[in-house]
């Protein structure tokens, strides 16, 4: 069975706040985005497996670690998990990486792909799929969905998230229980679709769309 976590450190909460607020502009909003998914990759980042390497400093030889394991892809849902992708290559710049293209039926919140363009070693990678709002869940389920298809094992995934409704991360753990979901908030409750209090439509506040 995955795991679900909220990311309780105090830069991650504090920024989350200000984005929240209903006067928080476009800018602010793409800028602060891009931090908080910095910041939530060197959190989901801590259990990157390392091996022990020698390296020769200036001074002598030290005994040192580097990164070993799997290389990584970040795969955001279209759109709004595109304003987290700068953010998280700030720290694994040499991810690869995928895009799925998904909306939501504005009145059923059914959610309908529309692209998805991936790297050919995806099955092989350790993938962030990100999003900002994980709310019905049924974007973050077609989403796994479309990697597991491809030979993706549930296990190479993390869903790493900005808010999290109650009801969209039960769903998700229903449908694909060995991913690991990760977000800076677990809100009340789901009303029309949308998350209460969350931060409204995270696809018009970051590109501008409203
Ligand atoms: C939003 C959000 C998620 C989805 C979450 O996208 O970015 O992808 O809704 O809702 P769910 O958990 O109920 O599926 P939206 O469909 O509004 O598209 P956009 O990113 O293009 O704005
Ligand atoms: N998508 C959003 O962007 N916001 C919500 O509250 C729910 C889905």
């Amino acid at each position: 069975m995955g795991n679900f976590e909220v990311m309780n450190h105090p830069l991650i909460q504090h920024k989350l706040t200000i984005i929240r607020n209903k006067d928080c502009g476009t800018r602010e909003f793409r800028e602060v985005v891009n931090e908080i998914a910095t910041l939530l990759a060197f959190e989901v980042s801590r259990d990157m497996p390392l091996e022990d390497i020698d390296v020769q400093t200036p001074e002598g030889v030290a005994h040192a670690k580097h990164l070993t394991g799997k290389k990584v892809a970040v795969v955001p849902i279209l759109r709004a998990g595109i304003g987290m992708v700068d953010g998280i290559l700030n720290l694994i710049p040499a991810a690869k990486v995928g895009h799925i293209g998904m909306y939501r039926d504005e009145k059923t919140f059914e959610p309908h792909e529309y692209f998805v363009k991936l790297p050919n070693d995806i099955d092989k990678r350790q993938i962030f799929v990100v999003d900002p709002m994980l709310a019905t869940g049924g974007s973050a389920i077609m989403a796994v969905d479309a990697l597991v298809k491809r030979g993706v094992p549930e296990s190479n995934i993390k869903f790493v998230c900005l808010v999290a409704a109650p009801e969209g991360v039960k769903a998700l753990q229903k449908v694909h229980p060995n991913i690991d979901i990760y977000s800076a908030a677990l809100d009340d409750h789901l009303e029309n679709g949308y998350i209460v209090p969350g931060l409204g439509d995270a696809g018009d506040r970051l590109f501008g769309t409203k």
